[in-house]
């Protein structure tokens, strides 16, 4: 079991799903890292809303893609609140929109090392603060220590033309999640991931600035609407939580049934 006041630490926490996440993290009384990645004002403001509700948040810089930011990062939530023992990955970039034949590898680079390589640095990061913990003896069953959250997306699996930075990093966290699933059961740390939909988050905003753009997407979607980030937070927040203690190594999708609508009407 998780104690109630063990610390969390949410990527991408300024902005969208990661700011749901942080802030219900927050408001549930767990101490937050929340990290930022270029606006500062935004990490703060969401601390503070934690703060003003009687949490403890800390807001800091990291680029998720980068080791040394990672490792500073990690050193520096430990100063203030110890190990981790939840985690969230939700920092991420769309996709560039650019076909193969145009694509350069520094466009290809930037999209996988904030959706892959960043989940990478940090449950590594976060799993080696938790070596000294014993792995379950073989045979008995393991005890929940620790729980990371990936935030993938149903483009995971479903692809899309101009999108293959963006669901080859996502593929990637598919078997990623899985792998150190197995790897980290018999420590008792479960892993799981989140494929949403269309979420009206600044990723997108276009949708979010025209109306008619937003109408003819949510038209797609068999629900009918586009979903909110509080809502992918409510999950993420149920998979991080001892109800969710034989959930592990698996990807629940919360999209209104959109990914669903591949491949009808051939
Ligand atoms: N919004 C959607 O429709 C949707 C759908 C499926 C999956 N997702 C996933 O949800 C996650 C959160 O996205 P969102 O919708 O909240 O968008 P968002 O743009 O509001 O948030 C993404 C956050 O990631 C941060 N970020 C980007 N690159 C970074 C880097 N290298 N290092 C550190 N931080 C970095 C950004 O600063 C931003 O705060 C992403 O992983 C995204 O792929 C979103």
């Amino acid at each position: 079991m998780i104690a109630d006041n063990a610390p969390a630490l949410v990527t991408g926490g300024e902005s969208g799903i990661g700011r749901a996440c942080a802030l219900a993290l927050g408001h549930s009384g767990r101490p937050v890292v929340l990290t930022y990645y270029a606006d500062a004002a935004a990490g703060q403001a969401v601390a503070d809303e934690i703060a003003s509700g009687g949490g403890r948040a800390l807001a800091l810089q990291a680029d998720v893609g980068n080791e040394a930011a990672i490792d500073s990062l990690f050193a520096e939530a430990e100063r203030a609140f110890g190990p981790m023992r939840l985690l969230v990955n939700s920092a991420g970039l769309n996709m560039s929109g650019t076909p193969l034949q145009a694509m350069t590898l520094a466009q290809f680079d930037r999209v996988l090392r904030a959706d892959l390589y960043g989940p990478f640095l940090t449950c590594r990061r976060f799993v080696r603060a938790l070596e000294g913990d014993a792995p379950t003896p073989s045979g008995s069953a393991a005890t929940g220590v620790a729980r990371i959250v990936n935030v993938s997306s149903i483009h995971e699996r479903a692809p899309r033309a101009g999108g293959l930075d963006y669901d080859a990093a996502k593929g990637g966290l598919a078997q990623l999640t899985t792998t150190l699933a197995l790897e980290l059961a018999p420590r008792g740390i479960a892993v799981n991931a989140v494929a949403p939909g269309m979420i009206l988050t600044p990723m997108n905003q276009s949708a979010l600035d025209h109306p008619d753009e937003l109408k003819a997407k949510e038209a797609a979607i068999p629900w009918g609407r586009a979903g909110r980030p509080e809502e992918v937070a409510d999950l993420v927040l149920y998979l991080l939580s001892d109800r969710a203690d034989y959930i592990t190594g698996t990807t629940v999708t919360i999209d209104g049934a959109l990914s669903l609508t591949v491949a009808q009407g051939a």
